[in-house]
């Protein structure tokens, strides 16, 4: 059974990394990474596959130790508190439910182990499975369940011993695609309802868009970014950020002068207008362009575009173009379907637009 690291005090974090890195032989599988995640939030950890996410949670579960650097759980550290003994609880992509044992029992299994009184086993279990929608599934087999139900028992088991930090390390990874959706909104509800710290790790985007409070962007074991799914989508910090997150155009360019509130980069053979100030003329910049901040507009057929459509493919909501600039490179446009320039054909000229505000400059 694990300790309660105290009540949760106020202003306190719930978890507090400094300076945490973990080697492996000549490894860095988490450099550096510095962090606090609020007491109640939903906070994921998002970044392609051995990006370091698995070794930060493992570590904050006390599953591996730090090579460097300090975790505090409100605010006790925890660098030689052994896994059970911390106030944490995990939940892995394998669940591992066992397979002879009830829906009740397998949620009951630590309590037993911890020798709590049977009648508070009953009472708590019942809890659980009432918070994850499963009351009535007692005496089912896991064979009996769906692989939706299997999760919600393996968190209703990780949540008995009430844990103020609950880890959870891609649990829905082994679900499809609904499923994982429908999953994501009752992980969603569950911590909502229950107030829990979640730190979730996942490789997928829309699930960490999905659920979370905040997302911690991870690249080669370090931080990228941490902040809000719409602040990381609209204003990624690094050129990784920009890429990784959703779709975009990463153009080079050079600032050639300033028009009232506007810097104009030369890019792509193109005049691309952004707000900012923190360039001069002269200046060489990296533009990220979302492909829905493209704006394209017919022009009279035979009349000489600005960029050639290369490729046009329908992807249901939106079409998806590939222009050819005047200086050769291709980007990315995103037109919602029904809007007027929705039927372009390969071959077909067009205008151009960029939203001034949305074109980001990358540090
Ligand atoms: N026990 C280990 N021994 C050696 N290398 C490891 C070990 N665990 C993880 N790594 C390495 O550390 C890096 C980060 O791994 P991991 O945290 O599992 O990434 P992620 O969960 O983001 O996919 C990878 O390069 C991985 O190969
Ligand atoms: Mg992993």
């Amino acid at each position: 059974m694990a300790e309660r690291a105290g009540s949760a005090a106020p202003g306190q974090a719930a978890v507090d990394l400094a300076g945490v890195s973990r080697r492996y032989g000549d490894v860095d599988a988490v450099a550096d990474v510095s962090l606090r995640i609020e007491e109640g939030e939903f906070f994921s950890l998002l970044g392609p596959s051995g990006c370091g996410k698995s070794t930060t949670l493992r570590m904050i579960g006390g599953f591996e130790v730090p090579t460097s650097g300090e975790i505090r759980i409100r605010g006790v550290a925890m660098n030689s508190v052994p896994p059970h003994r911390r106030p944490t609880n995990m939940v892995f992509q394998q669940l591992g439910l066992f397979p002879h044992l009830t829906v009740f029992d397998n949620v009951a299994f630590g309590l037993r182990l911890a020798k709590v009184p049977r009648a508070e086993i009953t009472r708590r279990v019942a809890r659980q499975l009432e918070i994850v929608n499963l009351a009535g599934f007692e005496r089912r087999y896991p064979d009996q369940l769906s692989g939706g139900q299997q999760q919600r028992v393996a968190i209703a088991r990780a949540l008995t011993n009430e844990p103020s930090v609950l880890l959870l390390d891609e649990p829905l990874g082994a679900l499809d695609l609904r499923l994982r959706q429908k999953m994501q909104i009752e992980l969603k509800e569950i911590q909502r309802r229950l107030n829990t710290t979640f730190i979730y790790v996942t490789h997928d985007q829309g699930e960490a868009f999905a659920m979370s409070d905040r997302i911690g962007i991870m690249n080669h074991g370090r931080l990228e970014q941490v902040d809000t799914p719409r602040a990381i989508y609209h204003r990624p910090a690094t050129e990784f950020v920009a890429d990784f997150v959703g779709e975009t155009n990463l153009v080079r360019g050079k600032v050639t002068r300033r028009s009232g509130d506007t810097m104009i980069v030369a890019a792509l053979g193109l005049e691309v207008p952004l707000v900012a100030s923190s360039v001069s003329p002269g200046e060489s910049v990296t533009l990220s362009i979302r492909p829905e901040h493209v704006r394209l507009s017919r022009i009279q057929r035979g009349a000489p575009g600005m960029v050639t459509i290369r490729g046009a493919t329908f992807q249901g909501s939106f079409i998806h173009y590939a222009l050819e600039t005047p200086s050769g490179e291709t980007i990315s446009a995103r037109v919602i379907d029904g809007d007027a320039s929705d039927n372009l054909k390969p071959g077909d000229g067009a205008d151009i637009q960029f939203a001034v505000e949305q074109v980001r400059i990358m540090g």
